[in-house]
């Protein structure tokens, strides 16, 4: 895949635009070795996920409760529960970053299709706007280190990749919470009480209120 930068000095080359989101986002995964030439997920893929659970449990380390107990155990039986949970998260942000493509009505739909699936999964964890931003930070500072290790120029990092990976992620956490209040909405109680507004006041019965008060102020003044 061609670059959009000059990889001697770093700079978007001259005449050319940074390309959409998708691109972009597919050439930032073969770039740090998520995907081979082929498109195939690596071993590259492993590492981050490891990386992003480690760091995940250590900023908000009461969530380790609600992950199987062998998650950051990478030498692990790859049978085991935490192995196939960074599998599983593993493959959901390869589809995000595979997916996600704005200028794609059916590609956004799939992908809201199964982010909605995957949410209303794991809607009993009852997460919160604050945990999945956290998700989406903690995901995007492990990609930006892998991005220094593959030696991608910081200026690229900031002006293309990082907003492409965060305009997905933003998407992918938004589409999963919506569909996770939807959901848990139709599992609650519907409000069969009946609620009794106030009656709205006319606005000239307003005004005749409002004469006494003013004539009895009038008059204790
Ligand atoms: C963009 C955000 C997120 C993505 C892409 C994601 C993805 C996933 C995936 C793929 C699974 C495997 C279950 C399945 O799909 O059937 C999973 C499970 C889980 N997720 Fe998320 N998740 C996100 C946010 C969160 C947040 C914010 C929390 C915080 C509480 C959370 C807690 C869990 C837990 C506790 C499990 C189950 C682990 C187990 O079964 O042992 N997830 N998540």
């Amino acid at each position: 895949m061609d670059t959009f930068y000059c990889r001697e000095c770093g700079n978007v080359k001259r005449g050319w635009k940074v390309p959409d989101d998708n691109s972009v986002i597919r050439l930032f995964a073969s770039e740090i070795g998520l995907v081979d030439a082929a498109g195939q997920p690596t071993a590259v893929g492993n590492a981050l996920v490891l990386d992003f659970y480690g760091r995940l449990l250590s900023a908000a380390p009461y969530l380790a409760q609600k992950f199987p107990a062998d998650l950051l155990d990478a030498n692990a039986s790859l049978n085991g529960r935490g192995a196939k949970q960074r599998d599983k998260l593993l493959a959901a942000v390869l589809a995000v970053m595979t997916m996600f493509n704005p200028g794609d009505d059916q590609r956004m739909s799939r992908l809201t299709q199964t982010l909605e699936a995957m949410a209303l999964r794991h809607a009993q964890h009852r997460a919160t706007i604050e945990e999945y931003g956290a998700v989406v930070s903690v995901l995007l500072s492990v990609l930006q280190d892998f991005a220094r290790t593959s030696n991608v120029p910081e200026s690229i990092w900031e002006s293309a990749y990082e907003p492409a990976l965060r305009r997905a992620l933003t998407f992918a956490s938004g589409r999963m919470m919506a569909a996770e209040s939807l959901g848990l909405a139709e599992d609650s109680e519907p409000i069969t009480e009946v609620i009794e507004l106030p009656q709205q006041q006319q606005p000239e019965q307003q005004q005749s209120d409002e004469q006494p008060v003013a004539a009895a102020r009038h008059e204790q003044g």
